[in-house]
This record gives C-alpha cells, structure tokens and sequence, in this order.
C-alpha cells in the first residue's frame, strides 16, 4: 500500500497533516549507521548476564522499580521520589507535554532540534513553537525568552542540542531561567550529557533545586547503549511527575530494562561507561578537526554526533564554509553504504559510531567537496 493511501475511517485531520516520526533506516552490510546516535559499543559488562537472567517475563514488571529509582536519584542528590522512569525519555517529552498543554496552549523549543519536538503536543491540541537557533546553530534563549505568551506551557531545552551539537551555558541558562515564569514547565533534555565536555555548559544535577518548575531528562539509550531497550528517566518534582503519570501507557518499562539499568550502574560498568564515553568523546573531537580541515564550519559539538550545515542556512559572511545540499551529501553517504541523517535545507547529522568509521566519513565528504569543485 502506498504511504499516500486514504485511511478506510475517519481520522483526525490535523493528525494526518503531521508526518510520523522517521527512524533512521539500516545501512548495508558494509558500511555504517550512523543516522541514530546510537552508541557503536556493546552493553556494558554484566548487562548480558542481567538480561539473560531476569527470568520472569511472564509477569507485568513492578511498576515502581524503586532501587533503580533510588540509584538515579543518589546522583542527582534526591529521593528516588524524585525520579520518573519511561520506557525512553521521548514518553516523558510526551507525558510532559500532554500534561501541561491542553488545546490552546503552546509549547516551545528551539529549532532545528530533536526531530520529535513539534508533534509532542499533536494529540491533545496544544501548538507547537519553533524558534530558530542563532546562527552559531545554539539556542537563541533571548528569542524563546520574548516568545513567551501566557498560553506557553512548557519550554523544552535541548543540551547539547541535536542535531547541531553545541550546549547550553551555565550562565545563559540562569538568565534565561529569570524570565521564564516560575509556573511554566521548562524540560531540560539531557540526553547526550555524558559526552557534554564544556566545563561552562549547564548540568541537570547543579540546577535542579533552585528551579521546582524544572524537569532534567536523561537516557540510557545514548551514553549506556541501552537504546533498544528503551528506558530513560526524568528528576523533578514529584507532583508533576504524578501529572505525567496519569497520560502515560501503563506498564510501557519492561522489567528486562530495568535489570539492565540497574547493571549498567554497577562500580564495574560504571568504569567501563566511563573509558567508552572518553572513546567517543576523542573520536568526536577528531571528526571535528577532521571536518574543519576540510573547511566546514562545524559548530561546537558536545554531543555524540557532529554537524555539517548547509552554506545556505549558516546565514553567516563565512557562508562558504558549508554544503550546498544536505540530501545530497547523505546519498554520497548511502552510495558507500552508510547512513547519516540529513535535514533539508539545513545540514547533515553524522553520529560518533565505530573508530573505522572516521577515515571514510572525512573522504567522502572530502570527495563530495571535490566533486563540486570545493565547499559550495
Ligand atoms: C534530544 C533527545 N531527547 C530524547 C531522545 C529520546 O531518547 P530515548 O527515548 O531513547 O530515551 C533523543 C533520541 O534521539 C534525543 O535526541
């Protein structure tokens, strides 16, 4: 059946105005996928074995999972009242958002960013509000901050923001947290923070209790390459975590998950967590400096993935320093067999993956540069 084939009932028609989310397609058996931000490591010693061994998948999974609970919260130095788990941080943007923006509200995140924010709210009627980067590809807080409109209900920020890399700053982060009414719902979505090496970028655990309308979002699925998995938590206040409860699909976290969250934390992982993310983080500076050699303008990349925007949308006197088509780069990607994530008319997102992975991303992109005669 085709995509553009009519549904046999009657659908909501703004629903069927919005596009699905699109899942990064597999690369071929030669090259890589690096479309996901995927981790290219294997789980984390003893993450097998918990699997393995959690033998009761005949039963519904306890849904309080209170010491994996209590173990997040330790970091963050609260409760594990405090801790909201979801079977990926993407069903708490969800949750989050239904929660607090009902037909008529809106919600706000800079743009581009993490591809699901505009169709959170789709389903209970709350509007979405992209606001544009800065042409250094960052949040542009000052813009969100004078966007705020007493329908804004929850403000989403992106640290380091996918898929363009750079993070927020500490103090750019208080000043706009100044602005923001104290009973709007501001989501600071960390999913890459364990590769966050900018000692001035923000950090969930140090801004937490001085905002109770705040909400840190982390993930297992990056850093600890848990992402088929799906578990990701929330730390916040209770209360809207409570809120968010009442629109989530009960039971969605698999007891399967939450034993290997609990093995990813132990001593042992940890420190094998911490030499691979070191890994990545080295390759993603390389690919950086690698990128930059050629002559692209790579913005700061703090995640686990480097962007390459398109001359056209840095907007900048140093507009040469792009490409001049972001699909088509992706096709000279898929030609020899790899998969990156390309967003018309904007740029190319290339996920850190494995160490073999760096010499054919730099001569492809420096054989597309040649072909057309240098960057655009
Ligand atoms: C910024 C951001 N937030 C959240 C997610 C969702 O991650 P998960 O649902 O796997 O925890 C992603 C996934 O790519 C992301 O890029």
């Amino acid at each position: 059946m085709s995509d553009n084939a009519l549904p046999p009932v009657r659908l909501r028609a703004d629903v069927l105005a919005v596009p699905a989310y699109r899942q990064g397609a597999a690369p071929s058996a030669a090259g890589f996928k690096l479309s996901s931000n995927e981790n290219p490591f294997a789980p984390l010693p003893g993450v097998a074995d918990a699997i393995a061994s959690r033998g009761d998948v005949n039963r519904y999974a306890a849904a309080a999972m209170p010491e994996l609970r209590a173990a997040i919260g330790a970091e963050f130095g609260v409760s594990g009242e405090y801790v909201h788990l979801a079977a990926g941080s993407v069903a708490i943007l969800y949750q989050l958002v239904h929660a607090a923006a009902g037909h008529g509200d809106s919600y706000m995140y800079a743009w581009p960013s993490f591809e699901a924010y505009p169709s959170l709210g789709l389903a209970s009627g709350a509007t979405p509000a992209g606001i544009a980067l800065t042409a250094t590809a960052e949040h542009d807080l000052d813009a969100m901050a004078d966007a705020i409109t007493e329908r804004t209900r929850v403000i989403l920020l992106c640290t380091p923001n996918n898929p363009t890399g750079p993070a927020l700053r500490r103090a750019d982060f208080d000043r706009f947290m100044a602005r923001v009414p104290s009973d709007t719902l501001v989501v600071l979505d960390e999913a890459y923070r364990e590769f966050v090496t900018d000692p001035a970028a923000v950090r969930g655990e140090d801004v937490l209790s001085a905002h109770p309308n705040l909400v840190v979002l982390r993930t297992f699925s990056k850093a600890y390459g848990l992402a088929g998995l799906r578990i990701g938590y929330g730390v916040g206040d209770p209360a809207i975590f409570r809120a968010a409860a009442s629109v989530a699909i009960p039971l969605s976290v698999t007891g399967i998950a939450e034993s290997a969250a609990l093995a990813s934390l132990t001593p042992e992982a940890r420190e094998v967590h911490t030499e691979r993310v070191a890994a990545i983080v080295d390759r993603r500076d390389r690919l950086v400096a690698g990128l930059r050699e050629l002559g692209i303008t790579v913005p700061d990349a703090q995640g686990n993935f480097v962007w390459i925007p398109e001359a056209a949308d840095l907007g900048t006197p140093d507009a040469a320093a792009g490409v001049p088509d972001a699909l088509a780069l992706a096709a000279a990607f898929a030609a020899v067999g790899t998969l990156v994530r390309p967003f018309a008319g904007k740029g190319v997102r290339i996920s850190v993956g494995e160490e073999d992975s760096l010499a054919l991303i730099i001569d492809t992109v420096r054989e597309f540069l040649a072909q057309l005669g240098g960057a655009a």
